[in-house]
Formats: structure tokens, C-alpha cells, sequence
């Protein structure tokens, strides 16, 4: 297919064709992460500006190795260290960034909406390294991407969604690629941050962790967002843990080949015991490691279209 998007800013409005085109071209890019010498020349003299206004480990750094490893110069940028923090707004910041002649601004931003606001402004690629508690879609894409090496497809796969949902950018994206290439989705968590509105989504929602466990193929774990939320969810942690964590003796409802994966950061012993998520079943250091294709591809394709 004929790659045209220049911006990568949620996968809501990605086709599944798109979708499946993304994560064909992180097979390539895998490849080359198994290689002595784990670099190509795809980006050579394109310049990539990371602009990251809320903390991150694992997309900040992958975006960085991705970019570095197709070969382009990067620059990384903080909240703290721009001239954001003197009143300067973001549209200004990022019309300074593409005067200096960047290619692609990623960029995380803790309001909804923020990369979709850039993108139709600047002739830059923008790509969303999440935006509030809207999308994540390069988590989306990996997550996604983690599936189909482990279980082969994603078409008539069961996955269930746990935690705060409400508040989840990672939930959004993954809703959104899962349902268009024929996952069955089911949400849980309670009813506070995972409300019945949600089936909208074409989704099925329960507040019953220990129904769900048994019948599902893929469990994907949500960390609460006390950084999104401006009250309380739910009477206390403890309350949450015996509800609705992943605890090792809930686990054994899983099925045996049931992937247990966590987009991170994990709050160990809150949304999933420590031996689960060390345990056999756990994808989540693969999902960091795919990461890395992942956005190898998304850079190259956004990157690669004429302005
Ligand atoms: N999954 C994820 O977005 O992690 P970081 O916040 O560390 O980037």
C-alpha cells in the first residue's frame, strides 16, 4: 500500500489496512535490531525533535534508539528545559522547532488533543507519543504487534482490558486497532473507571474480573492514573488489589497460553502481583522490545512523505 500520512496522531482514525501496514514494516525493522551493526540509513539527514511536556521512560527512550538506528539526528526536549516553562505556547514552541528545519516532532503532552491540534499547523510529521487520557498509538501498534508474534493473529482473539480505563490512553488506542482487525474486546475494572458507555465502542464491559479470566486469550493490565484523576475512584488500594488485581492466585483462572502484558509503568502488587508479572506468561519486556520496531516504522513511513 501507499503510505500517505505524514502525522501519526491516533490510530481511531487509522484503517485496519493502515494498521496492518505499520506492523508489516516493524517486521522489517525487527530484523535489523538482531543484526551486529543495528543501524540503516532510512532517515539519514532527516532531524527528529522529541518534546516531551509529561515524564516518560520507556517512548521517550525508544523513539530516540528508533531515530538513531534509522540513522537520523536527534535532539530531545524536556517541559522543564523549554521556553513552555516562560509562557511560550505550544504552537509557538513547535513553529520554532520546525523552523530549525526538524522533520519529525514526537511529542507527549498531558492534554487530549494536543498532537491533533499540531499536526494540520505545521508541514513537520507529528507523531503522538501520547496526549492525555486520549491515545497512545505507538503503545497501541506495539501492543498489538506483541499479539500477533505471540498468538499468530489478532482476528478472533479475546482480549480483556483491566483497570482504569477511564483514564487510559493506552485503552483508547488499543480499543481502537483491536476491534478494526476483529479482536473481542472486554474492559474491567469497576464501575467508576469503567462505565457502561464504553460499549459504544463496540466493547463488552464487566466489573467481575474472576468471570472474565478464564475465557480470554490476551489480559492487558492498566496502572491507575492518579496523575489524571481529580478524585477518588474507588475506597482504597487495598480494596482495589482484592477486586480487581492480578493476583497469582487469580491468575491461575488464565488460561495456560493467556499473554499477560502491561503497557508500564507497573505498580507491582497493585494492579499485578510481582511473580505474575515476572512469570512465564508475561509479555511485557517484549512489548518494550517491540516497541523499538514498532516506531522504527511509524518514523520511516511519517518520515518518508512528501511535504
Ligand atoms: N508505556 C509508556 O508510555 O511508558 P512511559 O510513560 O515510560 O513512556
Amino acid at each position: 500500500m501507499n503510505w500517505t500520512r505524514k502525522d501519526l496522531v491516533g490510530l481511531h482514525e487509522l484503517s485496519a489496512d493502515e494498521i496492518n501496514f505499520v506492523l508489516q514494516t516493524a517486521d522489517a525493522f525487527k530484523e535489523v535490531g538482531t543484526r551486529e551493526i543495528k543501524k540503516v540509513p532510512a532517515l539519514r539527514g532527516k532531524t527528529l525533535v522529541n518534546l516531551f511536556i509529561e515524564p516518560s521512560t520507556r517512548t521517550r527512550i525508544s523513539f530516540e534508539l528508533a531515530a538513531l538506528r534509522l540513522s537520523a539526528d536527534v535532539v530531545n526536549v524536556t517541559a522543564a528545559a523549554s521556553s513552555l516553562t516562560k509562557g511560550e505556547t505550544l504552537l509557538d514552541t513547535a513553529r520554532n522547532i520546525e523552523a530549525l528545519h526538524a522533520d519529525i516532532l514526537v511529542l507527549r503532552h498531558n492534554s487530549a488533543g494536543a498532537a491533533h491540534f499540531l499536526a494540520p499547523r505545521l508541514r513537520t510529521s507529528i507523531v503522538n507519543a501520547g496526549d492525555g487520557a486520549h491515545e497512545h498509538p505507538t503503545q497501541g501498534l506495539l501492543d498489538l504487534y506483541t499479539i500477533r508474534e505471540k498468538k499468530g493473529r489478532i482476528d478472533g482473539l479475546h482480549v480483556a482490558i483491566i483497570g482504569d480505563i477511564r483514564f487510559s490512553r493506552v485503552a483508547r488506542s488499543n480499543i481502537f486497532a483491536l476491534t478494526k482487525l476483529g479482536a473481542r474486546v472486554t474492559l474491567v475494572g469497576p464501575s467508576t473507571l469503567v462505565p457502561r458507555e464504553f460499549e459504544q465502542l463496540g466493547v463488552t464491559v464487566s466489573h467481575t474480573i474472576d468471570d472474565v479470566l478464564p475465557s480470554v486469550d490476551v489480559v492487558n493490565l492498566l496502572r491507575i492514573q492518579h496523575e489524571r484523576q481529580r478524585k477518588e475512584y474507588f475506597p482504597g488500594l487495598g480494596e482495589y488489589i482484592r477486586l480487581f488485581g492480578l493476583t497469582k492466585r487469580r491468575a491461575e483462572l488464565l488460561k495456560p497460553d493467556c499473554l499477560i502484558m502491561h503497557p508500564g509503568p507497573i505498580n507491582r502488587g497493585v494492579e499485578i502481583d510481582s511473580a505474575v508479572a515476572d512469570g512465564p506468561q508475561s509479555v511485557i519486556l517484549d512489548q518494550v522490545t517491540n516497541g523499538l520496531a514498532v516506531r522504527m516504522a511509524v518514523l520511516y513511513l511519517c518520515g518518508g512523505v512528501p511535504r
